[in-house]
Order: C-alpha cells, then sequence, then structure tokens
C-alpha cells in the first residue's frame, strides 16, 4: 500500500535505508497499482512515535510529464502548512511550515516523498500528495495515526490489593486482570495527547497469591505478574494488638473499680479534691460526707454521674 518507512534500533539499517531512499524512488514503486488509479485513495497509518516515516506519492509512468507536486499537511491546531515543488523551474516552495522534522525524503528533483523524522504526536493528521502532469492529476491522502507505547507498571500494596499502571500511551491502553478482582479502572488524559490507564483490584478470596496484569496496546501487548501481600492477615493482628486489647483493658479496669466499690464519680471528686485540697479545706469537710452518701446509695444518681 504505502511505504511507513520504519527505522529501525540498529544505526547500520537506519543508514542502510536512507542510502536506499535516496539512491532512488524505490520503496514506492511496489504501490504500482493502487495508486496509478486517478481516483482518490486514503490510507490510514498508524506509526510510533520517534521513528522515521516516508509517505510516498501515486507512482506516475515515464510518460507523463510532472508539472508540479505538492504536499498539503492538516496538522491540529496548526495552519494549513505545504510544501511544493515545480518541475519546470526546479524550484521548492514552502508555505507555512515550520517543524524541521517534516522534510522532501531526498532531493525534490529525483522523487516527491516526504520524509517525516522522528514522528511526534503533534505529526498526527493528514497529509495528501497532489502530483500535477500535463495529463491529469494524481493524488493520494495519509491519515496518519501516532502511536505512542505506555510504561507499564504492577505492584502490590497492603490489604491484597494490586495496582497495575500503563502510563502515557497512546491511544490509551486496556487493562485485564487474570484471575478477575474486584477492580477499579481509572483514567488520565495529559496535554500531549498521551493517556494514563490504572486499574487498582482487591482480592479478598485468600486462595488468590498471584495475580497477572494484561496490557493490550497496539504497539504491543505486555503481561506482567506479581504476588499479593499478606496484607488482611498482618493488618487484623494489628488491630487486635492496638484498637481491640487497649479497650478490653480499660473497661476491665473501670468495671473492677466498680465492683469494688469505687465509681469513676467517686474517683473524680478524689482528684479534684486533692488539687483544691490546699484552698477549700473547709468545703471539702462539708461535701464530702453527702456526696459519698448519695453516691452509694442511690444508684440513678450513680447512673447520671457516670454518663457525665
Ligand atoms: C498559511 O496559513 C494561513 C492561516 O494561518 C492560511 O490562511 C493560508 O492558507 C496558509 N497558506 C498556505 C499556502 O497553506
Ligand atoms: C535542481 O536544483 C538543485 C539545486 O537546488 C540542483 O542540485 C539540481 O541539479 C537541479 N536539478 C535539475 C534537474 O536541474
Ligand atoms: C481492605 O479492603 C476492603 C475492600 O476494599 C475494605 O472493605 C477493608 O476495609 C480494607 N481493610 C483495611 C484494613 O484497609
Ligand atoms: C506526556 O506527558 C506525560 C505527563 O506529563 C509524560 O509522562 C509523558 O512522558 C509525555 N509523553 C510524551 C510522548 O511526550
Ligand atoms: C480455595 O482452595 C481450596 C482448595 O485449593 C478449594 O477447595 C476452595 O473452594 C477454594 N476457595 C475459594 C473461595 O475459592
Ligand atoms: C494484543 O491483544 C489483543 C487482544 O486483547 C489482540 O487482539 C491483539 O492482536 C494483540 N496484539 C499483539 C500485537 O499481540
Amino acid at each position: 500500500m504505502l511505504c511507513p518507512c520504519r527505522t529501525h534500533h540498529l544505526r547500520l539499517l537506519l543508514m542502510l535505508t536512507v542510502f536506499f531512499l535516496a539512491d532512488s524512488s524505490s520503496p514506492c514503486m511496489d504501490e504500482k497499482q493502487t495508486t496509478l488509479s486517478p481516483t482518490e485513495v486514503n490510507t490510514s497509518q498508524p506509526v510510533q512515535t520517534g521513528e522515521k516515516v516516508v509517505l510516498c506519492c501515486p507512482f506516475i509512468p515515464p510518460s507523463r510529464v510532472l508539472v508540479i507536486v505538492t504536499w498539503q499537511i492538516v496538522l491540529r491546531d496548526k495552519p494549513l502548512c505545504s510544501i511544493s515543488y515545480k518541475r519546470e523551474t526546479n524550484e521548492t516552495l514552502e508555505n507555512n511550515c515550520t517543524d524541521g522534522r517534516i522534510t522532501w525524503a531526498s532531493r525534490p528533483d529525483q522523487s516527491p516523498h516526504l520524509q517525516i523524522h522522528p514522528v511526534a504526536v503533534s505529526h498526527e493528521g493528514n497529509y495528501r500528495c497532489q502530483m500535477a502532469t500535463i495529463d491529469g492529476n494524481f493524488e493520494h491522502n495519509y491519515h496518519l495515526q501516532v502511536l505512542v507505547p505506555p510504561e507499564v507498571t504492577v505492584f502490590p500494596e497492603k490489604n491484597r490489593t494490586v495496582v497495575c499502571q500503563a502510563v502515557a500511551g497512546r491511544p490509551a491502553a486496556q487493562i485485564f486482570w487474570t484471575p478477575e478482582g474486584d477492580c477499579a479502572p481509572e483514567k488520565q488524559d495529559w496535554v500531549n495527547g498521551t493517556v494514563t490507564t490504572r486499574s487498582t483490584c482487591h482480592y479478598p478470596d485468600g486462595n488468590v497469591s498471584t495475580v497477572t496484569c494484561f496490557v493490550s496496546h497496539p504497539t504491543g501487548n505486555r503481561s506482567l505478574s506479581t504476588d499479593l501481600l499478606p496484607g488482611a492477615k498482618g493488618s487484623e493482628k494489628l488491630y487486635y494488638l492496638f484498637i481491640i486489647i487497649p479497650v478490653i483493658l480499660i473497661i476491665g479496669f473501670i468495671w473492677f473499680l466498680k465492683i469494688s466499690g469505687y465509681s469513676l464519680f467517686h474517683l473524680y471528686r478524689k482528684c479534684k479534691l486533692k488539687k483544691t485540697e490546699a484552698t477549700t479545706v473547709v468545703e471539702e469537710d462539708e461535701m464530702q460526707p453527702y456526696a459519698s452518701y448519695a453516691e452509694k446509695n442511690n444508684p440513678l444518681y450513680d447512673t447520671v454521674n457516670n454518663l457525665r
């Protein structure tokens, strides 16, 4: 169909490709059938960020005389940009094209193809090659879709919970779990057009010890496993240690005071009186017998005071 000549990580291969492209327009020759037709053909092509892409113009048989070749480029939030080459005068014209990464694939008098290197999310858009010959026009449209591989991580958290995330992917990655847990998905859009997908799963079933997160993305699928932390049991023990036991001790202490003839009110009075002893000795002598009498003999009075 078209020839998005993807770069490979090997520098040698890249150099070979560049050489090949510069040498002739041969990478585009294999699309004769589709491009020879004068009718408009659209190509929607996904490419990965950072790659080198060459977009090819329709093949024109040698019998046709080329007059002008024009690339019209429509990118999001940018004015229409056009690059053209006039055969007769051997001159190139550029209009509104400010992105230095979009260039002719080689010398325009040798080949009409367009190159984008390296491809970024901002290059997503429509590219049209129009070739005017004496006998008529040929054109080809490309819709370039730019993919960004997400950074995938999976990690366990407290309480038998696991988090799997695919950071800054384009389009948004999809997350699946094996086995399926009690999951909450999340999505976060970034201004640069990438999306972070996150899924937090809880596994209450004590049988599950290892879980696998499967991330589906057009740039490649990933599968990562992790062990669940023994969170629930550990935190339950701590819960008993730091909350339940002290509460039982306090209740037991109060109950002990109660059965041994004391009441909270009594204790309270005692403490308060100790503090004020020095200044209000007289008052203590008058109040104390009455207070202890009322408290020991009137259960209702007792309860009310306990509630205070
Ligand atoms: C350049 O951009 C302006 C808008 O900013 C647009 O009106 C004009 O048509 C563009 N020129 C070309 C040749 O595409
Ligand atoms: C077109 O111009 C370039 C320099 O801009 C020159 O190298 C090339 O030989 C010219 N091609 C033709 C066919 O005149
Ligand atoms: C553990 O997670 C479950 C379910 O999300 C929740 O109901 C429970 O309160 C959590 N326990 C602790 C100690 O966080
Ligand atoms: C997009 O933005 C996010 C958050 O700022 C960042 O993590 C990511 O690397 C960016 N990706 C690209 C391709 O610029
Ligand atoms: C846990 O595993 C045991 C044996 O492996 C099985 O009999 C039991 O049904 C499982 N429990 C749950 C809740 O899956
Ligand atoms: C990734 O997984 C999906 C299913 O979720 C599958 O349709 C697709 O072909 C896979 N892609 C690759 C590159 O393996």
